[in-house]
């Protein structure tokens, strides 16, 4: 009798938290506090997380100055890519990247994942009507993005990584998806510097960001500092893994 009484708490306790065991060691990369106006209180390697922005803020990642202030042309131009690669847009949001991507690897295709389903959705849609086949979405998990293992040449994350509740989980879960070689290329508006009109929370610094790839095990190839707002900063899965 105890032990079927133990056996309905447990399971009702995993099913309280989404159906994951809430063990110390998956939370031992984490420290809580409390939380700053934009963050969740959730702490990893010093820096509190911000909160995720919502599917209501799709405008804004659309709004039309938005080129003209982040040179979002020049981030497209920037990313090293062959017309056949599998490319990852974690963080996805509108596809505001997906899409222009998508036509850079005409003969590959990117994986546009989100957690949010209306974002997903916002991407179907314009997959439909510009009638784009290399775009596949995928609803992926706070922790997960739900990628194949060793599939991916370059993944990137464009003013999101700040914002995903399980950093450490989600890098780990990136690299294992990666080829060996493949990159990362993380964007994020520059902490460093007072004049990038955006919440503290919602900016990172570089040395923050390496130091956060360094403990996946992610190499730093190189940052590049030609984006007004924010720095790109690109990491290598090694090619010989352990
Ligand atoms: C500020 S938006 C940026 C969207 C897009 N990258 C852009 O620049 O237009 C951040 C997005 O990251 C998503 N996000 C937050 N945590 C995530 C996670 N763990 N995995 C995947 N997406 C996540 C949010 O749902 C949101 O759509």
């Amino acid at each position: 009798m105890f032990i079927i009484r133990w056996i309905v708490y447990l399971s009702l306790a995993l099913g309280a938290c989404g159906g994951r065991a809430d063990t110390g060691l998956e939370n031992a990369h984490y420290t809580t506090g409390p939380p700053n106006r934009d963050g969740i209180g959730k702490i990893y390697m010093g820096r509190e997380i911000s909160h995720v922005m919502g599917h209501l803020g799709a405008g804004w990642l659309e709004r039309p100055e938005r080129e003209r202030q982040e040179r979002t042309d020049l981030l497209i131009a920037g990313l090293s890519l062959s017309e056949d690669f599998v490319v990852a847009d974690i963080g996805a949001g509108t596809g505001y990247f997906t899409f222009p991507v998508a036509a850079r690897v005409p003969q590959g295709k990117v994986f546009s994942v989100d957690i949010q389903p209306e974002m997903l959705a916002l991407i179907e849609q314009r997959k439909a009507l510009e009638n784009v086949a290399n775009v596949e979405t995928v609803l992926g998990e706070a922790d997960d993005p739900k990628l194949p293992d060793n599939e991916i040449d370059l993944a990137f994350i464009v003013d999101a990584y700040h914002e995903f509740s399980f950093p450490r989980e989600m890098g780990e879960r990136l690299k294992a998806s990666l080829k060996p070689g493949g990159q990362l290329v993380l964007v994020e508006y520059r902490a460093e510097d007072p004049r990038v009109p955006i919440k503290r929370l919602h900016k990172m610094s570089e040395m923050q960001v390496k130091q956060e790839m360094a403990a996946i095990g992610l190499d730093w190839v190189r940052t590049e500092s030609h984006l007004p707002q924010q720095h790109v900063l690109i990491f290598q899965k090694p090619r010989a893994q352990p």
